[in-house]
């Protein structure tokens, strides 16, 4: 149980951030900011609370709904049983809950508050919506491979449309942590290692979700999560410490939440992780100076699961009491799951540690996102059972799922044309991942099913393949006579579809890995395979970038098909058999080993980088690497063959106010119609901070029929070649950008240059 004790220390610091906050400019701004959309009735409710009452609208926990999703999800909670719940939500104990299983268990803790508790304040329901709700979308890593943020916003709406008719009010997405460290599991829940892609993406799913009306009943809330760089964890491992400049905040982890906030997105979550030494859930700086006095969020703040309470294992707080003020008086607004600001906000506020104020603040910011959502209005308007129902899994929202994990998919590898194949060909579809219902969908999914996915032996057969099903080993270790079958099954087949990679459970939440290959035993499958002569073409199954072994390396042609969702094996039918040619690219780079990690494509060139051509001493590379990766971030092959020419820029220098216009021509020279993703990067020569070797600064995708050519159009704005200077601020400086049209980061492209000029 968490310690009242007050100490000394602890009572002398809360007196002082107390009284240094109420009386500090950053109050009455923050203040302002709160109140600008705030309806009158608020207050009045508010000015009628008691503590306790407040303090309940500031706790959030864990559906327990028949044993709780949520506890699948997340480490065990404290174990209420849902008639308890029910009881606590009535005695105004609860702000809502999450994770909970939809419209029936909402209508009835939903009627208990409004028929019971002394305010009649409704509930909020929220859940982990990541990638789909019934019907399950490829999963977001997947997504952004489509380089397509219109298309995130087209399955983030059709989540909402179907959770919002779950009863869900918000959802804990977009997760918008750049992830440069492919050991770090969660890489699979964001939308890679790029800013530009991170912040598309973010603004996309918050828009597809929010929808133009919060208050519909086929939109839900947004949290952008989580706040911040809890992707920079120390050695890809998921919870750990984060040691980053200010610059790199600035420049890389907060531009996808500040496309979030501008696109409307209502609610963060603070991040597990400690920056610097000082943990996200008790960070003033970032909750409120950055967030609220510099950006003006005027949202919500949100613990991640509880968060608070591990302030006490991060070493910053002695017992749960100095825990609940540390994240109060941070920012928090409201706690997840620890019941930390029901216990202790009443005490803390009583013993004048915690101003009533900052409770009334979080209290407003709560009321206010309830009202906004439409709760107010009617406390059951998202809960309606036969709504539920007619919204489950339509066929335009398989439709779209399909179209989404085709896009998702990323060819990496088609030698001597091996894909697309013909429907006649003998088929032998080997690996873990042919068959069964598992490891379609993907994890971070509280309400899909696995038993209607699609899985690849049944998209196959359904497009006319003719397919041979072996297994050849499981995800982690052989199984007798597994190899042997295996390729007895290859031999008397024209081609091997070999379907390896992950198990779904190796990627998501604490889910890192230190080896971020394909497990021995697939690669001895994979060996068998390659060796017995037959063209074997590699279905990856990930959530992350992989470190691909040679035999894997060795097959004929790969694709990258992550964890595709619920119409995974008909989408990966539509590229096998050249339905669709491929036109995914990487969000995250592949490195050639695990031991590259963090990689990233901009990364800095040192002051030794190491020149094209044989290897020189005393340079930057590994003795036993390249340090490029093996294929790199934007990578991605098509079936045509697509040819970039005639590099334009409208002009060689870039005066205040000025932008440039860029133009190159693509011309499919193969036999099948394409999408080409064309990428423009820039590099900045000589600045007052270094810059990274490439930055991707804008992309198309443009389809070409087979022989077309298309102009390829980019504007470049000198706001767009601004960067976080010495000061920690935007800057843009004079100078020479080298500047590239190209098919990945790694390609050489079209190169051109520019000045900017004062
Ligand atoms: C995760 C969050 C999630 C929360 C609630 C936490 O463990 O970090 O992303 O929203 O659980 O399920």
């Amino acid at each position: 149980m968490p310690d009242r004790r007050i100490t000394r220390r602890s009572a002398l610091i809360g007196m002082a951030l107390s009284s240094a906050w109420a009386a500090s400019p950053a109050r009455a701004l923050t203040s302002a900011a709160d109140k600008r959309d705030v309806p009158g009735f608020v207050n009045d409710l508010i000015a009628r609370m008691t503590i306790e009452e407040k303090a309940g609208q500031l706790t959030l926990m864990a559906s327990a709904w028949g044993g709780s999703s949520a506890t699948a999800l997340n480490p065990p909670g404290k174990g209420s049983n849902f008639d308890q719940q029910v009881a606590d939500a009535a005695a105004g104990k609860l702000t809502g809950v999450f994770n909970g299983n939809g419209a029936a268990m909402a209508q009835r803790m939903q009627s208990a508050v409004m028929a019971h508790s002394r305010l009649k304040i409704p509930l909020i329901f929220a859940a982990d919506v990541i990638h789909g709700h019934r019907t399950i979308f490829p999963v977001p890593v997947g997504e952004a491979a489509s380089f397509e943020p219109e298309l995130a916003t087209r399955t983030a709406r059709v989540a909402a449309f179907e959770a919002a008719g779950s009863g869900i009010d918000w959802t804990f997405a977009p997760m918008v942590d750049i992830a440069r460290d492919q050991r770090w599991g969660r890489s699979m829940e964001g939308a890679g290692e790029d800013v530009l892609l991170g912040r598309l993406f973010a603004a996309a799913r918050v828009r597809g979700f929010q929808g133009t009306d919060l208050a519909a009943n086929d939109a839900m809330l947004a949290c952008a999560k989580h706040f911040a760089a809890y992707g920079a964890a120390e050695a890809g491992l998921d919870y750990s410490t984060v040691d980053v400049s200010e610059r790199t905040l600035r420049e890389v982890y907060f531009p996808p939440f500040q496309a979030a906030f501008d696109a409307g997105c209502g609610t963060t979550m603070a991040s597990f992780n400690e920056i610097s030494g000082v943990p996200s859930t008790a960070n003033h700086w970032l909750l409120t100076d950055l967030l609220r006095d510099e950006w003006h969020f005027p949202g919500l703040v949100v613990s991640d699961y509880t968060g608070d309470e591990e302030l006490i294992a991060h070493g910053v707080a002695a017992d749960g009491r100095e825990a609940a003020r540390l994240a109060i008086m941070a920012g928090v607004d409201m706690s997840m799951q620890s019941n930390l600001y029901w216990l202790h906000l009443p005490g803390l506020v009583k013993d004048g540690l915690v101003p009533i104020e900052r409770v009334d603040q979080a209290v407003r910011r709560v009321l206010a996102t309830k009202a906004m959502v439409g709760l107010f209005d009617d406390p059951f308007r998202r809960i309606d059972l036969a709504r539920e129902k007619s919204r489950s899994l339509l066929p335009a929202s398989r439709k779209l799922a399909r179209e989404a994990a085709t896009k998702s998919i990323v060819m990496l590898k088609n030698a001597g044309a091996v894909l697309p194949l013909d429907k006649a060909a003998r088929v032998a579809l080997i690996g873990p991942f042919g068959t069964g219902p598992q490891d379609v969908i993907g994890g971070w999914n509280v309400y899909g099913d696995d038993h209607v996915a699609v899985d690849l032996a049944t998209g196959l057969r359904e497009a006319g393949g003719a397919v041979t099903v072996v297994r050849g080993c499981d995800v982690h270790s052989a199984i007798p006579g597994g190899i042997d079958q295996a390729v007895a099954a290859a031999k008397g087949a024209d081609v091997v579809l070999l379907a390896i990679g992950e198990s779904q459970d190796m990627s998501g939440e604490a889910q890192s890995r230190a080896d971020i290959g394909v497990p021995a035993a697939q690669v001895a499958l994979a060996e068998a395979l390659v060796a017995t002569g037959k063209p074997v073409v590699v279905l990856l199954r990930n959530g992350r970038g992989l470190a691909l072994q040679a035999p894997v390396q060795a097959a004929a042609a790969i694709l990258v098909t992550w964890f595709p969702g619920t119409e995974g094996g008909h989408a990966i039918a539509d590229v096998v058999y050249g339905a669709v040619s491929p036109s995914g690219r990487l969000p995250v780079s592949f490195p050639y080993a695990t031991g590259q990690e963090p990689y990233h494509y901009d990364h800095k060139a040192t002051g030794r980088p190491q020149p094209d051509g044989p290897l020189q001493p005393y340079k930057a590379h590994y003795r036993d690497l390249p340090d490029a990766a093996l294929y790199p971030f934007g990578h991605g092959l098509t079936y045509g063959d697509v040819v970039y020419s005639d590099l334009r820029l409208s002009t060689t220098q870039i005066g205040a106010g000025e932008a440039i216009t860029i133009t190159a021509t693509l011309t499919n020279s193969g036999r099948h119609a394409v999408e080409e993703v064309a990428q423009m990067y820039i590099h900045t020569r000589s600045a007052s901070v270094s810059r990274p070797v490439r930055e991707l600064k804008a992309f198309q995708k443009i389809a070409l029929a087979p022989g077309q050519s298309a102009q390829a159009q980019f504007r470049l704005t000198r706001a767009d070649c601004a960067f976080i200077g010495q000061a920690n601020r935007p800057v843009v400086e004079p100078g020479t950008i080298d500047l590239w049209v190209a098919a990945s980061a790694q390609d050489a492209g079209l190169h051109g240059q520019f000045t900017i000029i004062t």
